[in-house]
């Protein structure tokens, strides 16, 4: 809504809300077509603002329309959500830029545009740790039998932002989430709004916080125990809402021998089978949100692994590449195309194989136009290794591929030296066998004909005693299971 004020020449814009994108969006349009310079604008929030104006007034008179580029609008419907009051006012600063110069969002050295993606970034951490912490209590009710209440707080206004995340994870329950500043519930149909709660009104534990418990209890890796690492993943401030936490110090106290057990019992430990795809599917679902590196600034999108979760062999490359970075897939551009063929050749189906990067975004530096490949380093290997580990322990392949030194890094925590590791298996922390072998785009980089040749022959000779070592694996794995048969039958 757009009203004159009393300040002169000023105008007022009120806001349904403070996450109100598609009303910011609507009077931010209108004014900076009609060149309305940023300090004569005063965005309000409904419920927030002061009883200092009048009605709504007659809006300027339109100039022509500009388009603005989809990197703005993706970062501006972020950074809304952010609680600096000055939102909106950089926002449309930023418009205004852009109705000057198309190319604005190109402009790397813009303060202006530096603190907006600064906005948009704390806000998508903060959705990412409220996907991740917020913790459901079960509770009885009249209407439908149970519901799942959760507490949480986040830092900015991202309770609508977050809406559809559980509604996709948690369609078939009711649920509420309260906060202070809004709650939203789920009753398996739709989802209605009321006011901010207090903590009071959340229930205390119950029966579902025994099962976090217990999951976070299996989960809990000791081997990668990092204080400081997980203090900053997860802030003290979210850990009095999560029954887990509970178990930190005991969980810590007793890593040493817990790990040793892990590391026996884990080869052999299943994954339960019937979830396996929507804990994949939430996995992916948080690593779209992943903000643990910078890299998530520039690239246009988190590519995840896929392929079947029960596939036996796990590749890992090293980061997506343009076109992935375009497409949200791995492996789809040259060096893919490269890898398909060696692939082929080798008798491998791809098709029956779980494809990941070690990184997950696209790092890259802008020449002219063209988007460069750069490596990642060692903090960014380290940062995105927690996915790659998540996916590993919900797949669990029997053999595990390290395509070049960064994915070998990601798996092993070590630099290797890829001629010396490719004629032996090593053993990964979880007891599983993983092969090292160089990446697709290395051969593509031979500049001489004869060598690339050669080295081509040498990776295609790597998959293929790849594709042997899972056979006999599987072998073994089909003997043991007829063999247990053959024993419960002879004992009926
Ligand atoms: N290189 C990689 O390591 N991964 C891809 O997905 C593409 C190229």
């Amino acid at each position: 809504m757009l009203a004159e004020g009393p300040m002169i020449g000023a105008h007022r814009v009120l806001l349904a809300a403070p996450d109100d994108f598609d009303g910011w969006r609507e009077a931010a349009r209108g004014l900076a077509e009609a060149g309305v310079p940023a300090s004569a604008i005063i965005w309000d929030v409904t419920g927030d603002e002061p009883d200092l104006f009048g009605d709504a007034g007659a809006p300027p008179p339109l100039g022509p329309s500009f388009a603005v580029p989809r990197s703005f609008v993706d970062v501006a419907r972020s950074a809304i959500c952010h609680s600096d009051p000055e939102r909106f006012a950089l926002l449309y600063a930023m418009l205004l830029k852009l109705r000057a110069n198309k190319s604005a969002m190109e402009d790397r050295t813009d303060p202006l545009l530096d603190r907006i993606e600064r906005l948009a970034k704390e806000v998508r951490r903060d959705v990412h740790k409220m996907h991740a912490f917020v913790r459901f209590r079960e509770v009885a009710e009249e209407e439908v039998s149970t519901r799942f209440v959760a507490w949480f707080e986040p830092d900015h206004h991202i309770v609508r932002h977050t809406a559809g995340f559980f509604v996709r994870r948690f369609t078939t329950m009711c649920w509420s989430i309260l906060t202070p500043e809004l709650c939203i519930h789920w009753d398996g149909e739709a989802l209605t709004e009321s006011p901010g709660a207090t903590r009071r009104d959340a229930p205390d534990g119950d029966p579902v916080e025994e099962t976090w418990k217990t999951y976070y209890a299996s989960i809990f890796n000791p081997a990668r125990v990092k204080i400081k690492a997980m203090t900053k993943e997860m802030p003290k401030k979210y850990w009095k809402n999560m029954p887990e936490t509970a178990l930190v110090a005991g969980l810590i106290a007793g890593a040493q021998g817990r790990e040793a057990a892990m590391i026996a019992r884990s080869a052999a430990m299943p994954q339960p089978e019937s979830n396996i795809g929507a804990r994949w599917a939430a996995l992916r679902d948080e690593a779209a949100a992943c903000t643990r590196c910078d890299l998530s600034r520039c690239a246009t999108q988190t590519v995840f692994g896929e392929g079947p979760l029960d596939a036996r062999i796990l590749f890992v490359g090293e980061q997506p590449g343009d076109q992935e970075d375009l497409a949200g897939r791995p492996f789809v551009g040259p060096a893919g195309q490269l890898f398909d063929a060696a692939l082929e050749q080798a008798g491998i189906d791809r098709r029956a194989t779980y494809v990941t990067n070690a990184v997950k975004h696209f790092k890259f530096v802008l020449r002219g136009k063209k988007r460069i490949h750069s490596r990642p380093d060692t903090g960014e290997i380290d940062a995105c290794r927690w996915w790659q580990e998540q996916e590993r322990g919900l797949i669990q392949p029997a053999l595990t591929i390290a395509l070049g030194a960064t994915a070998a890094r990601s798996l092993t925590g070590k630099t290797l030296t890829i001629s010396r590791e490719r004629d032996a298996p090593l053993a990964l922390a979880d007891g599983s066998e993983c092969w090292v072998t160089v990446h697709p785009s290395y051969l593509l980089r031979i500049p001489e004909e004869a060598r690339r040749h050669e080295e081509r022959a040498l990776f295609v000779r790597d998959l293929t005693r790849i594709r042997e070592r899972a056979e006999a694996l599987a072998e073994q794995r089909n003997g043991a299971t007829r063999a247990r048969h053959e024993a419960r039958v002879a004992a009926e």
